[in-house]
């Protein structure tokens, strides 16, 4: 796991808190707000729109997420607190290439945010996530690929992915067509890929890849993000 030397955590504008990453010189979330970007961009754009859509055809009340970039963690705590609301399973596996020490994760205070139920079962749960998927709680499922993007595989394919990578000004090759053909090949027929950005070339790229493509309106401090449902 990530020695904390070249993180350190940082408030964000709607209070709260994110990590800045001095190797790469970037934040983990907008500096807008980390709680409202991921709410607007993973929970409410992605998994909501996906369950709305799916209707009375969601399989067995349950429902799978990818993310690419799993971090601190919060989308999954998110949205894990959402789907146990709802009585929803998630089966959900975050791909990570630097994972965090539970010991900086605790310093985020995303406690606030979630049922101390879904909290406790993360942290218990966090190392052995890492070696098989492990319940953080009887409706949440949870493993932590530690790989490289590029690295990662699985015969598994999923209902949503949320692609959560560091900006291409820090990280071009994480939104290269590689690296998003090697994601969208884990997405269903029929699931949704969402990210905090939209250009042109993603956009494209995506498109090649057999998914509609849309503009969602962006969380604040941007005007618009992605948001592709495959088609084949
Ligand atoms: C923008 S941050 C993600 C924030 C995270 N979703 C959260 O809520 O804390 C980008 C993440 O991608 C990870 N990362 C960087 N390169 C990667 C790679 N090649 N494969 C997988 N993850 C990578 C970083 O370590 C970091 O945790």
């Amino acid at each position: 796991m990530k020695s904390n030397i070249n993180l350190q955590i940082v408030e964000t504008a709607d209070g709260s808190k994110t990590i800045f990453n001095a190797l790469v010189g970037e934040n983990y979330h907008s500096k807008h707000g980390a709680l409202q970007e991921s709410r607007h961009v993973f929970v409410n754009s992605g998994l909501d729109y996906f369950l709305e859509k799916s209707g009375s055809n969601l399989n067995g009340n349950s429902v799978s997420v990818l993310e690419v970039g799993f971090g601190t963690g919060l989308n999954f705590l998110l949205s894990a607190d959402y789907c146990s609301e709802k009585q929803i399973s998630l089966d959900y596996c975050g791909i990570e290439a630097h994972p965090l020490t539970a010991d900086i994760i605790t310093q985020t205070g995303y406690d606030q945010y979630v049922a101390p139920s879904i909290w406790n079962g993360f942290l218990n749960c966090y190392v052995e996530s890492f070696l098989a998927p492990a319940g953080v709680n009887d409706m949440c499922k949870l493993r932590i690929a530690d790989s490289p993007l590029l690295e990662f595989q699985s015969d598994k394919q999923y209902d949503l992915i949320y692609f959560d990578a560091f900006a291409a000004a820090y990280q071009p090759e994480m939104w290269n067509e590689t690296a998003i053909g090697h994601t969208i090949q884990f997405l269903k027929p029929g699931g949704v890929f969402v990210t905090y950005a939209i250009t042109g070339n993603l956009k494209r790229a995506v498109k090649a890849l057999g998914c509609s493509v849309e503009k969602a309106k962006g969380a604040p401090g941007k005007r618009e993000m992605l948001r592709a449902v495959k088609l084949v």
